[in-house]
């Protein structure tokens, strides 16, 4: 990190808890240092709490396909300094309680599946779950971001228990194919290679790149399902594609620019 970036960094984050060093906010900062914790705990057990559907619902489909639709599960819980520049970012006060007001993706789960019919038998399997509350869906695969970016992005509110009782913590799951996933990991890791020259093409070639694996994830797909006759041995419930058929890969041309997310 550059020394610049380094002070900048510093500085958001006593905006945040407060300036240790002064003594007259030493109790200030510990207080906003606890209540940080705390509430980081609590997106810890939200995360938990998601996974644990998600292994159920995976490992009852393994029994009865002979099939899993989930490859793996990732979770990340927002660091410090990126919940800080986000809320700033936002226009919003650099305060812990603004972080459960206003930041739905503290919380994260990302599930990579084999199969583009996969994600929305997870999703529309998960949200039926009664306990779960959907807040937005953005769907990326049949709407791709101008870049190429492919997903399908749920904010939902699911019930905690904690001991003074119950409470309802948000969090932000994606679901993707394990090729949506090596573009967006890659592109990623591009986009925040510091000393890139100007390419001029390269928005270019990372959407030809994820129109290639858009088509390779449709003709695996459909691969899939001629191997496989077209109705799946699965669980009562558990209808192939139930919320929608894969949608036919969505292009985009010309390149068009794409505001690129924040703060990971
Ligand atoms: P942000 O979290 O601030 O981006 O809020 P938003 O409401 O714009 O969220 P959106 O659903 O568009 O994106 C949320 C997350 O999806 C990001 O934090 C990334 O993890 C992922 N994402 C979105 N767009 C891209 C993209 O173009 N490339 C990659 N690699 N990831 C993306
Ligand atoms: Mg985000």
């Amino acid at each position: 990190m550059l020394p610049e970036q380094d002070t900048r960094r510093k500085e958001i984050l006593r905006d945040f808890f407060g300036d240790p060093a002064r003594l007259d906010q030493e109790g200030e900062w510990l207080e906003n240092v606890l209540q940080f914790e705390n509430l980081m705990m609590k997106y810890r057990a939200t995360i938990r709490e998601l996974t644990t559907k998600l292994e159920v619902l995976n490992d009852e489909f393994s029994v009865s396909a002979k099939r899993n639709p989930i490859e793996t599960i990732q979770s990340r819980v927002k660091r410090p300094y990126s919940i800080a520049q986000k809320l700033r970012n936002k226009g919003l006060p650099v305060r812990v309680d603004m972080i459960r007001l206003h930041l739905n993706d503290v919380a994260g789960v990302r599930v990579i599946c084999p199969f583009l019919d996969d994600i929305y038998t997870v999703a529309g399997l998960l949200l039926a779950q009664d306990d779960i509350r959907l807040v937005t869906r953005k769907d990326y695969i049949r709407h791709p971001k101008p870049n190429g970016y492919r997903s399908l992005h749920l904010i939902v509110e699911i019930p905690v228990f904690f001991s003074q009782g119950k409470e309802w913590m948000r969090a932000e799951v994606q679901i993707r194919t394990v090729a949506m996933d090596f573009w967006a990991s890659l592109e990623h890791q591009i986009r925040y290679k510091q000393d890139l020259p100007d390419e001029q093409d390269l928005p270019a070639e990372l959407l030809e790149c994820a129109n290639c694996i858009a088509d390779v994830d449709q003709r695996m797909y459909l691969l899939r399902r001629r191997l496989q006759g077209s109705v799946p041995d699965a669980p009562d419930g558990w209808t192939e594609a139930a919320d929608a058929p894969p949608p036919a890969p969505g292009r985009w041309s010309p390149p068009g620019k794409h505001a690129l997310p924040n703060g990971e």
